[in-house]
């Protein structure tokens, strides 16, 4: 592959001219960090993390996009509250939808024209569809491109692995005994894979009762603080059971967009500054001279 500058890439937009290997090497250049949300199963909450995450960093002022490669099961336009498909720019690149001026949006629902019929993939199938994503998308600079993946180890976070060399995975669980031994599969899968490991975040991590003071820990708490210190990985923090979180996802109105304050809203906040956090040290981790791809 010829060697690439940010600047040599301006043109990267005529197909013709370079591969796709190197058109999604140059659109990469020109994003900071890409991050992979996945968990060992399903109904963690992996979209919510991976929505809200980015919600959370787009309020602060990030360029941020959010794409959503669960082929089977995309769940981001409904929990976004956004409708319709994507439009195709004359260039032939593929526009996100806009969320806010700063939080792009790409999910494979928004390419269908009939949303709710079964889409049958098969793997190399998803790994094109993928690379297209990647390739044929408008991103532009960013800061943070969050992937949002389906549960377990298969194809999708797989073909994100090979595609993105840099990406970084954030892990999500549930408090649970049987949810954990699923995140060490995760774990084993990234070591595997290359895929180096932001932290581990616990979601639905007890409830605090709208009634009383009180809190509820549904699924016992504690679990994945203990798991991540057991695997050595940052515990990224703990995301209490919000019965507005089930609501706002199924009307399509995220409950960052309420006025009002909650235990949901400053766990939100605290993992998000903890991603950040962990992201910072691992650049400073980084040899000069990788310093400036970042
Ligand atoms: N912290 C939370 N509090 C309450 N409900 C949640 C929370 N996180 C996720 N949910 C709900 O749980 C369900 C599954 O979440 P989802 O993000 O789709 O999981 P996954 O992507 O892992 O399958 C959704 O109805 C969602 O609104
Ligand atoms: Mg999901
Ligand atoms: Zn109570």
């Amino acid at each position: 592959m010829k060697a690439c500058d940010a600047k040599s890439c301006e043109g990267c937009s005529s197909k013709d001219k370079q591969s796709r290997e190197q058109l999604i090497h140059c659109k990469l250049l020109r994003i900071k960090h890409k991050l992979l949300v996945m968990s060992g199963k399903g109904g963690v909450g992996k979209s919510s993390v991976a929505a809200y995450l980015a919600l959370t960093l787009a309020k602060q002022g990030y360029q941020v996009a959010l794409l959503d490669v669960d082929l089977h099961g995309p769940s981001i336009p409904k929990m976004l509250g956004l409708r319709g498909i994507l439009d195709i720019a004359a260039d032939g690149q593929i526009i996100p939808q806009e969320y806010s001026s700063n939080l792009k949006v790409v999910s494979i629902e928004s390419m269908l024209e009939d949303t709710d019929s079964a889409v049958i993939w098969r793997g190399p199938l998803k790994h094109g569809v993928i690379q297209q994503f990647l390739a044929d998308c408008r991103w532009d600079d960013l800061d943070f491109l969050i992937i949002d993946s389906p549960p377990g180890t298969g194809d999708e976070p797989l073909s994100v692995a090979r595609l993105i060399p840099d990406a970084k995975a954030i892990i999500v669980t549930t408090p649970q005994e049987v949810a954990l031994a699923d995140v060490r599969k995760s774990i084993n899968f990234c070591r595997k894979v290359k895929l180096n490991i932001v932290g581990l975040v616990e979601n639905m991590s007890g409830l605090h009762c709208p009634h009383c003071e009180g809190f509820i820990p549904i699924f016992r708490t504690g679990g994945g603080k203990r798991t991540a210190e057991r695997m050595k990985l940052p515990f990224l923090g703990a995301l209490p059971f919000d019965p507005a979180v089930v609501e706002g996802g199924d009307r399509g109105r995220p409950v960052l967009e309420e006025d009002t304050d909650s235990p949901f809203k400053q766990a939100l906040q605290e993992f998000a500054e903890s991603v950040l956090k962990e992201l910072k040290f691992s650049e400073s981790a980084l040899a000069p001279e990788m310093k400036t791809l970042h």
